[in-house]
């Protein structure tokens, strides 16, 4: 049969990324691409018990249907942590419980853009929000970042010269793919801009307490005059990604709405898994286990860092993350980062090409690092590997 799909599903439909992941899942291979935490960190003995006694206390509620907006008791624990956490002052009806943050994005850009709208996003971002918000027939435009992410006066010539534009979308903690961070002030300048023109502004954090260096930022959401900024997260970096756990926090019309779109999408998030963390959140030290995925992470990042002053050509630039979990490479010299991709396997090490990463054209040469995921042992022997394939791709 010829299968005639939806314009909403990509032309070609091939996963690039998919295949890149699938190449470097190799065992021979020392991989730094994909976007994993470190297993270790799962804490899986007290999950279990959390989970005990979830089956215990609530076994049946568990099993049957149940909320769309979520587990109560669940998201007035998340009020409470984002308000101590990022300074996100808000109340029941403004938070929605999501199947991952990923989820989030979704409801947001099936509830804001049509086709044919503008939405804004970092130049680069990360590149499942940019296959989501290509569902919604986006016009996605790519706004220069420097050092300190998205830059200010680009968003607001981007503004001006995109007046239907629906959405902006921006990860201002610890950036995937980049690393970067927004610096206060301009967060605030970030949040007048989303008021003076009128645009929600999606502000996705899942990587903001992952901060093993320099000092703590307060949110976007934090300088929002009128409800403009959405604010999203996820449990998945400070407890574990299988649970597919997340939340947005929107002014209650919002919440309402995204809340409508939800049911259509899964009727709700799954209930074990919120009684189960529920359970998790006032049983442990949550503070304290986060404290140690940052120092795993700041260690191997450093290890990472020291490997490339080590064994990269000086030519080459990357950035130094206070957090998060992936740093941002530029190879200047090199033009098909996918070709460096495949010299790179050949020296069995790998990472993820610029490419996909970028609404429009890529900037040459660039690729993104994890380092969260591979051993330390691991760390130093790859970036050697990685520097012998770069000191090969540069010479030819
Ligand atoms: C910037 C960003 N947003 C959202 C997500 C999705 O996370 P979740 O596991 O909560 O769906 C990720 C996952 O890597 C991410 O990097």
């Amino acid at each position: 049969m010829t299968f005639k799909f939806s314009k909403r599903v990509p032309v070609g439909g091939n996963d690039a990324v998919g295949a890149i992941l699938q190449a470097a899942a190799d065992p021979k291979v020392i991989s730094f691409a994909g976007g994993l935490p470190a297993p270790e960190m799962f804490p899986v003995k007290a999950m279990k018990e959390a989970t005990d006694k979830a089956f215990e206390k609530h076994g049946r509620q568990a099993m049957q249907y149940g909320s769309s907006a979520g587990l109560t008791e669940l998201r007035q624990l998340i009020l409470k942590r984002i308000a101590r956490k990022e300074d996100v002052h808000a109340k029941l009806e403004n938070v929605l419980v999501t199947t991952g943050s990923e989820q989030a994005i979704d409801l947001v850009g099936k509830a804001f853009v049509n086709p044919g709208d503008t939405v804004l996003v970092e130049q680069p971002t990360y590149l499942c929000a940019l296959n989501v918000l290509k569902t919604y027939g986006a016009n996605i435009v790519g706004v220069p970042m420097d050092e300190d992410g998205m830059r200010m006066d680009a968003l607001e010539d981007a503004l001006k010269a995109h007046p239907n534009t629906s959405l902006i979308y921006s990860v201002p903690n610890f950036q995937n793919p980049t690393g970067r961070t927004m610096p206060a002030e301009r967060r605030k300048k970030f949040a007048e801009l989303a008021s003076k023109y009128d645009v929600p502004l999606l502000e996705d954090n899942p990587y903001g307490e992952i901060r093993f260096a320099g000092k703590h930022v307060p949110s976007v959401k934090s300088f929002d005059p009128d409800g403009h900024v959405f604010y999203m997260s996820t449990f998945s970096k400070i407890l574990a990604p299988g649970f597919r756990l997340g939340w947005i926090v929107a002014e209650p019309e919002v919440i309402q709405k995204l809340t409508v779109l939800k049911q259509s999408a899964d009727l709700h998030t799954d209930n074990l898994v919120q009684y189960a963390v529920t359970e998790f959140l006032k049983d442990n030290d949550v503070d304290a286990h986060v404290k140690d995925i940052c120092n795993l992470y700041g260690k191997r990042k450093k290890l990472m860092t020291d490997g490339i002053k080590k064994y990269f050509p000086k030519s080459v630039k990357y950035t130094n993350p206070e957090g998060g979990m992936f740093l941002w490479v530029t190879v200047p010299g090199v033009d098909d980062t996918v070709a460096l991709f495949k010299k790179c396997l050949k020296h069995n090490v790998a990472f993820v090409p610029g490419d996909p990463f970028f609404a429009g054209k890529a900037d040459p040469g660039t690729f993104r690092l994890n380092y969260s995921n591979a051993k330390e042992d691991k760390i130093m022997v790859g970036m050697k590997q990685l520097g012998a394939a770069l000191d090969e791709a540069l010479k030819n």
